[in-house]
């Protein structure tokens, strides 16, 4: 299996990547970092060890990463859309497990080494500790085989403010290091992940399940989708960061995933935290630009994740 390396503020939809990953043969999660963002680094951490005792996967080492986001500080976490404890307020059982002493920054630099030329990243929170780990380390990025980050509104608009994304928008000093530095990356914005929506049926499926992580994952849901009918007008939800790990995992292939400049506005204005995808080559057809090596997901196969997804959660994949 394909090394994995994940980092992430868990987080509903975290949550549901974590749950995608630990149940996808193809894979060996050999870490979890977390970052503030949906809640804070720490909280993150301690839901992150709680699923992994309810998926019976308390092996996985879990370290805490970066509280603070590169050029502000941690804003108090989104409540609203992820719950007061960051997973909708289910209450997993606690573990005897704490994080490892390391920080998420050196977990990774020294799984880059154990696993050098195969590790692969997936990103579903703030980019803040890859910008740290590529600071303190710029060779890092030629033992990486391929960073996938969920992030950022190429041509959709964006969810946290009329242009940004999110976890962009949450560090986006940090997203622009990372979009910047010589290795490949796959942004998976807002423009896909909208598009892949798990909705009541997909969730009562999970509530019925035997398997107590995908209870627990179903039970976490409710909190998304109260917030989510304001978006969708139904109870459902975008699922973002399962998403992304799919992409990571090779299950979900890229139909269209164009290789194209991506600039992330850090000013101070009403753009902050956009990011600027420079399409104009599309309109041409699938067009490359030689030497870039962020490619922007735009289309994925099977284009019935919500379907694959629930598949996997429930250990019966199509
Ligand atoms: C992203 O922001 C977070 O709230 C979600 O977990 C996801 O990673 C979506 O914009
Ligand atoms: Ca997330």
């Amino acid at each position: 299996p394909a090394p994995i390396y994940l980092d992430c503020d868990t987080g509903i939809d975290d949550a549901l990547a974590i749950g995608y990953l630990l149940k996808t043969p193809a894979v060996e999660v050999v870490g979890i970092g977390t970052v503030s963002g949906n809640t804070s680094a720490g909280q993150a951490a301690e839901n992150t060890l709680r699923l992994l005792g309810v998926a019976g996967r308390s092996d996985i080492r879990v370290a805490v990463g970066e509280h603070d986001w590169l050029a502000q500080p941690y804003g108090g976490g989104a409540a609203h859309v992820h719950g007061d404890n960051g997973i909708g307020g289910t209450e997993l059982p606690s573990v005897q497990q704490h994080p490892i002493d390391e920080s998420a920054v050196d977990l990774l630099l020294r799984l880059s080494h154990e696993h050098s030329g195969t590790l692969r990243i997936v990103a579903t929170g703030p980019l803040t500790n890859l910008a740290r780990a590529l600071e303190r380390d710029p060779s890092l990025p030629e033992r990486i085989a391929e960073v996938v980050a969920m992030g950022g509104a190429a041509l959709a608009p964006g969810n946290i403010t009329p242009v940004a994304e999110a976890n962009i928008f949450h560090d986006p000093e940090a997203a622009q290091v990372v979009v910047s530095a010589d290795w490949d990356v796959i942004l998976v914005p807002l423009d896909i992940t909208m598009q892949h929506v798990f909705d009541e049926g997909h969730q009562g499926a999970l509530l019925d399940s035997g398997d107590p992580l995908a209870r627990a994952l179903g039970d976490m849901l409710g909190h998304y989708f109260d917030y989510y009918q304001g978006v969708f007008g139904r109870r459902s939800s975008a699922l973002h960061d399962p998403l992304a790990a799919a992409i990571a995992a090779g299950v979900v292939r890229l139909t269209r995933a164009p290789a194209v400049p991506v600039e992330v506005d850090t000013t101070g204005g009403p753009g902050r935290g956009q990011t600027i995808v420079d399409m104009r080559m599309q309109r041409a057809g699938h067009v490359d630009h030689p030497e870039v090596r962020t490619r922007v997901a735009l289309d994925v196969d099977p284009e019935d994740f919500a379907s694959h997804l629930l598949g996997v959660l429930l250990g019966t994949p199509a």
